[in-house]
């Protein structure tokens, strides 16, 4: 497929994709987060750039460089993270949420560093909102893309987590698989449908898998 084909498959969409990790504070030193790198994501956001979208990309992580033409916002945490994509929620067309998002965080956040004690320490944490949820409840013309990392019971999880959120696909990956892990540069994921069609994508690049899930969209978004 020629450059030009290729930029324009997404052009005049509005893309949302959220990357990486949240960290959730307990005191000004310490957070919880977890292993999401935010690679898939930032790949994702870079191809459907050149693919000719307006890419706006909520990210976790901070180690990687902005993709080219991307409108990229920070956060920190998942309540952040929910602030800023719902702020652009209602004009996407597409919205694909690769974030880690943390499940629970600190119930209390201790304004000064915690000192050691002797004993264990037993931490509170309370549920944060689940974005997605949240999207799937309020949604319009959005074409609503989730993923699932899973170290088990990949299939079921990925077709529960698509009903349960109303999204249009989800996308899952075996994160206990060779080549799947999460730092890596290469990913292997099964895109599940709404509609029960199922595609399985090889051993891919992240950048070769962000390519192929959103020319998967594109199909999906001709057929409605
Ligand atoms: N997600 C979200 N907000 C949360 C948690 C998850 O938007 N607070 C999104 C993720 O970005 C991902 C999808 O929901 O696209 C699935 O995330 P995952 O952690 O796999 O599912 P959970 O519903 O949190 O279930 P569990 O962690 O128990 O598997
Ligand atoms: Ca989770």
């Amino acid at each position: 497929q020629s450059f030009f084909n290729q930029k324009q498959l997404l052009k005049g969409k509005k893309i949302l994709i959220t990357a990486g990790a949240t960290k959730e504070k307990l005191d000004p030193v310490r957070y919880f987060t977890n292993r999401s790198s935010g690679k898939m994501g930032y790949a994702l956001a870079e191809e459907a750039n050149k693919m000719g979208a307006e890419v706006t990309l909520i990210s976790g992580s901070d180690h990687l460089p902005k993709p080219f033409g991307v409108n990229l916002i920070n956060i920190s945490t998942a309540e952040e993270m929910f602030q800023e994509t719902m702020k652009y929620f209602n004009h996407a067309d597409i919205v694909i949420k690769s974030a880690a998002v943390a499940d629970y965080r600190p119930k209390i956040i201790s304004p000064e560093k915690m000192k050691k004690k002797s004993g264990n320490l037993v931490v509170e944490m309370e549920r944060t909102k689940d974005i997605l949820l949240e999207m799937g409840q309020r949604k319009d013309q959005q074409f609503l893309v989730g993923f699932a990392a899973e170290t088990n019971n990949i299939e079921q999880y990925a077709r529960e987590k698509l009903k349960k959120k109303n999204a249009d696909m989800i996308i899952a990956n075996d994160v206990t698989a060779q080549g799947a892990g999460f730092a890596g540069d290469t990913n292997i994921v099964t895109m599940f449908h709404k509609d029960n069609s199922v595609k399985e994508l090889p051993l891919l690049t992240k950048h070769e898998t962000a390519k192929q899930i959103l020319t998967e969209i594109v199909l999906k978004l001709g057929d409605d």
